[in-house]
Order: structure tokens, then sequence, then C-alpha cells
């Protein structure tokens, strides 16, 4: 009897260097680093050195990665003319994986996939995917896209691209913060995608954006945008309670921001984003979101505890009301899920064509076997 196993629930497809989660424990840890520590302490750019380069950078190293992408943030005018010509109301991640695609035919070489050409196009979607989400955004609203400030750091220029001004201090370190959290996380299905699209041999920027359509689904990345549309739903923490449970009596009820395939306590990413949304909510004194997101998770604590399950808040729940209250709209949300993580996604493109096979699972067949061919006239 052959052993299926869906989902690739437990499967180690390859061995990896770039990150490690203990499910049990709620651990997460990036080349080593602990997750806590590096939230606390590392910018993104820092975070970037380290998956694509397995260690924290010098100042000297640190300044030639932020060289490297600074002329990043510019698109090509056809990029901004296509994205412009969306129609209102596009996705924003059929957006962001359209645009990504199309980077590609302004690439002057494209399809090498030798470590130095993947490193100057991983460095150039480090900015343009950034420029694409704020660009997008900006022309869906009917604004002109904002010049780049080469001064700036990827989470200070996006602020100030979607935005339009320079942010302040305490924006620009929650954005960092949040980039830090969702930059890596394993083999996670757009992860997984990237390396199994890249084992072909096919080119990076079709591997990136095979993820960027794997993480728009909301079983994952999609996930923190169906967190904010259910509270702007629910509209207040009193119907919290009525929400969750409907939802949970519903067939295949899933509350969105709950639950990992991997971890079976709190993401500790989730936790880190709780105390980021508290201080936000009362530095702001807009604590609506954050409150109805404690009723929601003491609710789902409540019930998942009686029914013996262990679902808890994953890193898209509280990230939600974060980006709510840094003024991001929901559209938004899942595109800045891919901001940080296009990190993540090549530093595993890099292990991948560094070392590759190509991945191809079997399915065990259970149709018909033995049939005769029987010409279309005959067949009535
Ligand atoms: C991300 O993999 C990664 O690392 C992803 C990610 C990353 O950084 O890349 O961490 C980012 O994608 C986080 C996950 C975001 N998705 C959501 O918040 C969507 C809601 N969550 C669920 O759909 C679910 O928890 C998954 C998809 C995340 C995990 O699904 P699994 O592992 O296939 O688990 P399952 O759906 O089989 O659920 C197991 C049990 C079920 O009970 P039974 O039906 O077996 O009785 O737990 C229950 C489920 O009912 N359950 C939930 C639940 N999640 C699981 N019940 C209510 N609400 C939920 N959200």
């Amino acid at each position: 009897m052959e052993t299926i196993h869906r989902g690739l629930n437990g499967v180690n497809v390859d061995t990896s260097k770039i990150c490690s989660i203990d499910g049990e424990r709620g651990e997460l840890i990036y080349r080593g680093y602990d997750i806590h520590e590096l939230a606390d302490k590392a910018s993104f750019e820092e975070v970037v050195h380290l998956l694509w380069f397995g260690e924290l950078p010098t100042g000297a190293q640190h300044a030639s990665l932020r060289e490297a992408i600074r002329p990043s943030f510019e698109l090509p005018t056809q990029v901004i003319d296509m994205l412009g010509s969306l129609p209102k109301g596009t996705n924003a991640m059929h957006a962001l994986r359209t645009g990504v695609s199309a980077l590609a035919a302004f690439d002057p070489s494209p399809d090498e996939t030798d470590l130095d050409n993947l490193r100057r196009i991983g460095f150039g979607l480090v900015g343009r995917v950034p420029a694409i989400v704020a660009a997008f955004q900006r022309l869906q609203a009917g604004l002109e896209p904002v010049e780049p400030d080469p001064s700036l750091s990827v989470a200070q220029n996006f602020l100030r691209m979607v935005n339009g001004e320079a942010p302040s201090p305490a924006a620009s370190r929650v954005m960092d913060v949040a980039l830090v959290l969702h930059a890596e996380h394993g083999s996670n299905a757009s992860t997984f995608v990237a390396r199994s699209t890249a084992s072909s041999m096919t080119d990076v920027y079709s591997a990136v954006t095979a993820a960027i359509g794997s993480l728009k689904g909301p079983l994952h990345g999609g996930a923190n945008y169906g967190v904010m549309k259910a509270l702007e739903e629910i509209g207040s923490v009193g119907g919290v309670e009525r929400f969750v449970l409907d939802t949970l009596a519903s067939k295949g009820g899933r509350v969105m921001g709950f639950g990992h395939r991997v971890y079976h306590v709190m993401d500790p990413r989730a936790t880190i984003l709780k105390g980021v949304s508290q201080k936000l909510a009362e530095e702001s004194g807009d604590s609506k979101w954050f409150e109805m997101s404690l009723e929601m998770e003491r609710v789902m604590k409540r019930e998942m505890d009686a029914r013996d399950k262990q679902v808890a808040p994953n890193v898209d729940f509280f990230s939600a009301s974060v980006y709510r209250m840094l003024g991001f709209e929901k559209e938004t949300y899942t595109p800045i899920f891919a901001v940080s993580r296009i990190a993540g996604w090549m530093a595993h493109l890099f292990e991948q064509y560094g070392d590759n096979r190509l991945m191809r699972p079997r399915l065990v067949y259970e149709g018909e076997r033995g049939r005769t061919f029987v010409p279309i006239e005959q067949r009535g």
C-alpha cells in the first residue's frame, strides 16, 4: 500500500541552512539567530544579508548592500505604465505578480542562473517589489507614483512611496520589524513553489512570479487581508464572539490568522506583533483593532481548548492590526508580505539553483485501466 502525504505534511524534500522552526516550542531561527533578537535589534537590510550570505553584515558589507539595492527602487517606465493601465479595483497581488513578471522583459540577462546573476536580480527585486506595490496603490487612487529617496532604507522608502511623505522614525522602525518578521519561514507554500519552479532550471523571475501567486492564497499570505476583512465586518469587540462561533460552526470554517501546519503553539512572530500592535494602540489612542484582536484571540483559545485542538494565532493575525494602525489599506497587506518574503524566496533560490535536483513527486493512480477505444461515431 503506497504511503500518501497529503499537503506534503511532514515530508522533508531537502536540507537547508537558512531557517529552522520548532513547532512544539514555538521557536524560529534565521541562520542560527533567534527571531526575537533579530526583530529587536536588526534592520531588514541586515536580515537580507544574513539570509543571503549566512552572516550579519559588517559596516562595510551593510553599506555595499545598501548601494546594491539603492538603484532598484526605480521601475522601468513601461512597467509603471502597465500598472497604470490595470482596471480600478484590480487585486494588488494580481498587479504585483504581473509587475514582477514584466520586469523580466526589461532585464539584460533574466535567464542566467549563475549565483552572481541571481544576486544581481535579487538586489533588484528587494527594491522593485516595494516600488511596484507602492506605485500600484497610488495609481489606483489616482495619484502619481512617488520617486524613491535613495538615501532611505527599504522600510523608509516603502512608507514614503506609499504615503508621499517621509515616515516618522517610529513608523520606520515598526515597518522594519514587520519586514524582519515576514522575511523567511522555511519551506512554506510559496517558498516551496519558488524552489519547485526553479528546479526545472527556469529563470528566477518565473520562480518569484509563481511564489507571489502562491502567497496570495487565503490559507497562506492572503490571511492577513482576511483578518482585517473580518474585523471590519464585525465592527466592534461585542461582535467578535458571535463571528468566531458562527465561523467554527460552518462546514470547514477557518478563522483567518489562526492555525499553522508547523506551529502547535503561538507563532513567535505573532507574539512579537501582538506587542507591537499593543504599543501602536497605546501611542495612537486607536485601540479598536487591537482590542478586537485580543477578544478574537480569547474566544478562539477558549473554543480550541474545548475542542482539544492546537490552533493559535499565526503571523498574519496581529500583523493586520499593526498594518491598519500604520495607515495601510487591507488590500496592501498581502503585498507587504511579499515586500519582505522576497528576501527568503531569494535565499532559498540561491540554495536550489546552487545544488539542484528536479522536483517531481508522484501521484498514486486510482483511475480505470484496460478501456477499449470506441470511435466517436459510435459513442451516441
Ligand atoms: C502563513 O507555512 C508557513 O510557514 C506559512 C507562514 C509563513 O511565514 O510563510 O507562516 C505564513 O501562511 C500563516 C498561515 C495563514 N493562514 C491562515 O491564517 C488561514 C487559516 N488557517 C488554516 O486554514 C490552517 O490553520 C492552515 C492552512 C494555516 C494550516 O492548515 P493544516 O495544517 O492543513 O491544518 P488543518 O486545516 O487540517 O486543521 C487542523 C485542525 C482542523 O480540525 P479537524 O477539521 O481536523 O477537526 O485544526 C483546525 C481544523 O478545523 N483548524 C482551525 C483553523 N486552523 C486549523 N479551525 C478554525 N480556524 C482555523 N484557522
